[in-house]
């Protein structure tokens, strides 16, 4: 899934410089969105703790890097007389489309998608949450198929690349017929730890040996732009409106995201927590500025930084480069 802020076209120059400073242990990633680094980190043989206040964000980590195998869904294939984990995908393929809530919102009122893959959407939705509620789920394989429908629901969604808007013209991708496809777990031996808590909580769970920070550097909530994959990781059909069609009420605003807390955000996750080498990755245009992160940085140990580019996505369909800096400090 496109994720605002994903980090995957730099991770092997974090990794590299990472593991050529602390080349094992624990890798705390609080801020871990979709688990692209903790995945990737996993699969490099650490042991990886990540969390992230969205719901969604959190069944994707539990997809991607809390399993080293993919999970058997014994009860629901049992219950459905199918014998494999294939023939469970089969049959979300094969579903009878369906009209509802999401194919008036998302589809009639607003170009999201074509009605042909909404219905189809609707239907699995549908399916999910009938088989979370006769209890043939349980909470990870429930999380995985979630995760699974929001992930194939984003390759053809008319979007660039975020909820907050669709497209005027529809996307060669949107016109794509819509298939769902599992998330399978990165294969390593380490082990992998999901939570849904906010970072300065996860940081105060234990001691880690790296702690990798990568907060929102602006004022763009995270919730609001993935307004809909939060939706339907929640199971709700709740009242929307706008050109976004955006839920009324609507929580996961985050301190760093606000102008005048973001800096003291930072500085109080770092005071709770304790690690041996913290890695800051940040936008020179960020909220706090590139002085203000040296300054609460320094008090650690000495800063050393490298400029990293990044692909951001803007909302138009134009990705642009936008400067990182990777601030690395060995607690001393
Ligand atoms: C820049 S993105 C992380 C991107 C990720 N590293 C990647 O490569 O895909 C920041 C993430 O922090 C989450 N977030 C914002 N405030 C948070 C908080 N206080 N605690 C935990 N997660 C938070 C957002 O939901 C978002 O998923």
């Amino acid at each position: 899934m496109r994720y605002f802020g994903s980090k995957v076209s730099t991770i092997e120059t974090l990794c590299d410089l990472v593991s050529q400073r602390v080349s094992s242990g624990s890798f705390c990633d609080p801020f871990g969105g979709i688990g692209s680094v903790g995945s990737y980190f996993k699969s490099k043989g650490y042991s990886v703790w990540s969390g992230d206040i969205l719901n969604f964000a959190h069944f994707f980590q539990i997809a991607r890097l809390k399993f080293s195998r993919p999970l058997s869904f014994r009860r629901v294939i049992d219950k459905l007389g199918l014998e494999s984990r294939n023939d469970l995908i089969d049959l979300l393929n094969a579903i009878t489309p369906k009209k509802g809530w999401f194919l008036k919102e998302y589809s009639d009122k607003r170009s999201f998608f074509t009605g042909r893959n909404a219905r189809k959407i609707q239907a699995c939705r549908r399916k999910i949450i009938t088989w979370g509620q006769e209890g043939w789920l349980n909470h990870d394989e429930h999380a995985v198929l979630l995760a699974s429908l929001i992930n194939s629901m984003d390759k053809v969604a008319n979007t660039a690349g975020t909820y907050y808007a669709f497209l005027k013209k529809w996307h060669r991708k949107a016109l794509n017929d819509f298939r769902f496809e599992l998330i399978l777990p990165v294969s390593s031996k380490s082990k992998g730890y999901c939570f849904h808590e906010p970072a300065n909580t996860l940081v105060k769970r234990q001691h880690f040996d790296i702690l990798y920070l990568d907060p929102p550097y602006n004022q763009r909530s995270y919730a609001h732009y993935y307004h809909l994959p939060e939706t339907i990781a929640l199971e709700k059909t709740p009242k929307v409106h706008g050109m976004s069609g955006i839920p009324r009420d609507i929580s996961g605003e985050s301190r760093f995201n606000r102008p005048r807390e973001a800096k003291h955000a930072l500085v109080d996750l770092l005071n709770s927590a304790s690690f041996n080498f913290v890695v800051f990755h940040y936008a020179d245009n960020g909220i706090i500025t590139p002085r203000e992160v040296r300054d609460i940085l320094s008090s650690y140990g000495e800063i050393e930084d490298f400029l990293v580019d990044s692909k951001g996505y803007t909302t138009t369909e134009k990705p642009r480069k936008v400067k990182h800096h990777l601030y690395l400090v060995q607690n001393a």
